[in-house]
């Protein structure tokens, strides 16, 4: 008996040893001037549960290494694994249908993972109220706001059941006040998900930004790219117990000290 649960163990950790797995990746693109190197050697493992920031200038190759890792596009060198499975996706916009209301958005992407019908609305009401916009089942998007919207594309991207959520500045467009909220609720959502006997069963986000407070605000790695092309310049381990503030000393300072590196990277390159 102890050995078979010595197995299994064994089998959970080998299984789960990684949400994601990026070794050795480089990218090139081949345009007019011939061809773009944006990523160099890239290795970076995102481990289950984890909630790793990638930060980097505009342009440091940060939104092709994410559509990478999500399958969209491949590598030009180098492998990439998610074995728990297709990662869910969220952008900057949220690219939801507005011909359809909040709800069925998220209906939509309950039934592409094969949600039985009789299910779906339910499913969707409590990741609606997950989101904290319980009630916004049946409004269009147009009826929401900006904040609305992203946290119907967050809830929207919870449908998927995913292990791994890609996140690539989802919050940029909207005002201080209600990225701290969605802040909030992310790294909410983030901890529940890997509470021990959570019935999700464990969520690793890997999160695109070049906002650094919002780097350390959220992650428990912080992951630096160089510019031109994408190489790790450099990580940090966040030690600031959540719930964090973007305002917070700690925050403050561990940022100070990552803004000088990433100001040192853009010199590196003469962008502004
Ligand atoms: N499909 C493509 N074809 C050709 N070049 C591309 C393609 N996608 C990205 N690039 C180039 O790769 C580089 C990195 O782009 P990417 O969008 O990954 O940067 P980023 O770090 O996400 O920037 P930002 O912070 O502005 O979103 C840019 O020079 C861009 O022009
Ligand atoms: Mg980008």
């Amino acid at each position: 008996m102890a050995t078979t649960l010595a197995k299994a163990a064994e089998g959970t950790a080998r299984t789960t040893a990684h949400a994601a797995r990026i070794e050795h990746v480089s990218k090139s693109f081949s345009g007019p001037a011939g061809s773009q190197l944006v990523l160099d050697d890239i290795s970076l493992d995102v481990a289950p549960g984890e909630f790793v920031t990638l930060l980097g200038a505009s342009g440091c190759g940060k939104s092709t290494l994410l559509n990478l890792v999500a399958g969209l596009d491949r590598p030009t060198a180098g492998t990439i694994e998610t074995p728990g499975g297709r990662p869910a996706l969220m952008f900057q916009e949220h690219a939801l249908f507005p011909w359809l209301t909040a709800g069925k958005n998220i209906e939509l992407a309950l039934r592409l993972r094969g949600v039985a019908k009789a299910d779906r609305k339910t499913e969707a009401e409590r990741l609606l109220e997950l989101v904290r916009l319980g009630g916004a089942h049946g409004k269009r998007v147009h009826e929401l706001s900006g904040g609305m919207r992203q946290r119907v594309a967050l809830a929207r991207a919870l449908a998927q059941d995913s292990r791994l959520l890609l996140m690539d500045e989802p919050f940029a467009a909207l005002d201080a006040i209600t990225r701290d909220v969605l802040h909030g609720e992310l790294t909410r959502i983030w901890e529940a998900a890997n509470m021990s006997g959570s019935a999700a069963g464990g969520l690793s986000v890997l999160f695109v930004t070049h906002n650094v407070r919002e780097a350390v605000r959220l992650a428990q790695r912080v992951v630096l790219l160089s510019s031109r092309p994408g190489r790790v310049a450099k990580e940090w381990t966040v030690d600031i117990p959540q719930p964090r503030r973007i305002e917070d000393a700690d925050v403050a300072e561990l940022s100070l000290e990552i803004t000088e590196h990433l100001r040192g990277e853009i010199r590196r390159h003469g962008q502004h």
